[in-house]
């Protein structure tokens, strides 16, 4: 299918790896020139030189506030014009329960996993609304709408974005600019990674079979791919989306067992 976007512009944060990396393939492939945010300068090159012409690499943390205006401009200079289409994203924070975290992990979390892509799209949403078309997809998860144990910080800074997210999608929606947020769920790369990495040591079971039991809890009896995330945000940002917004849409496999 043609997306119907070449020639758009997107700024992915946190997309020089795993699903976000997928989703700026799908759409470089659509013909989308794509301004990929990371803070790690070396995967940040090796992730536009495996894309080729047509992307970029933006250098930031999203988790700090200075640094947002910054990513923003190199985007757009690197882009060659206004951002139309912003995919958010980030590491998720680290996992433990209510009582173990200090506020200072919960600011934290909230800065990288809620206000990060606030702040972004109160960037770039003037200009779209103005051009009366644009896109904002963000990367959330399935704990949205089922809450993981032992990732107190992940469930609370992601729930709070999602409602915002939700309320600004209806404030912009007469604007031609959509807000919707693709939510994986157990998804073999490096967020993933390091949760079975660790259950391997805690359980004192290999990794292999610790990767195999997380699998083995999905009803497709396999862990998600990237490109099976990537296709989903692409499509998202495409001209046949226009009328799709405020939406939650679960990459699982069919893992959260909820009717709706
Ligand atoms: N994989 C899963 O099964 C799963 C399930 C539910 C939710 N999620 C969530 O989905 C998101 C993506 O997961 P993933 O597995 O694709 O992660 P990943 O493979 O670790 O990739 C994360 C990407 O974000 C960048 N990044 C991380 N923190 C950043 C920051 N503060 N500022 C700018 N860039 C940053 C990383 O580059 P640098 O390190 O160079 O900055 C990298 O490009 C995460 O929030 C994760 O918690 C994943």
């Amino acid at each position: 299918m043609d997306l119907g976007i070449e020639g758009e512009r997107a700024l992915l944060l946190g997309g020089t790896q795993g699903l976000t990396y997928s989703a700026a393939k799908f759409l470089h492939e659509a013909g989308v020139a794509v301004a990929l945010n990371g803070r790690n300068a070396e995967s940040g090159a090796a992730a536009v030189k495996a894309l080729g012409a047509g992307a970029a690499f933006v250098q930031g943390d999203v988790a700090d506030p200075t640094q947002a205006p910054f990513i923003h401009e190199r985007a757009e200079k690197a882009l060659g014009g206004p951002v139309s289409i912003l995919v958010t994203n980030a590491g998720g924070p680290p996992p433990g329960q209510f009582l173990e975290h200090d506020e200072a992990a919960w600011l934290r979390a909230l800065e990288t996993n809620m206000l990060s892509a606030l702040r972004m799209a109160k960037l770039v949403l003037p200009g779209m609304m103005a051009r009366r078309w644009g896109r904002i997809v963000n990367v959330t998860s399935f704990s949205v709408r089922e809450p993981y144990p032992n990732l107190v910080l992940s469930n609370g800074a992601r729930g709070g974005l999602t409602g915002a997210m939700s309320t600004i999608a209806r404030e912009v929606a007469a604007f031609g600019v959509t807000v919707n947020s693709v939510l994986p769920g157990l998804m073999d790369t490096g967020a993933l990674k390091r949760v079975y990495n660790q259950q391997s040591l805690r359980q004192n079971i290999s990794v292999e079979e610790a990767r195999r039991r997380m699998a083995e809890s999905v009803p497709t009896k396999r862990l998600g791919e990237a490109d099976d995330f990537g296709p989903a945000v692409a499509f998202l940002c495409s001209r046949h989306a226009g009328y799709i917004t405020a939406q939650n849409l679960t990459v699982d496999g069919g893992l959260v067992r909820a009717v709706m």
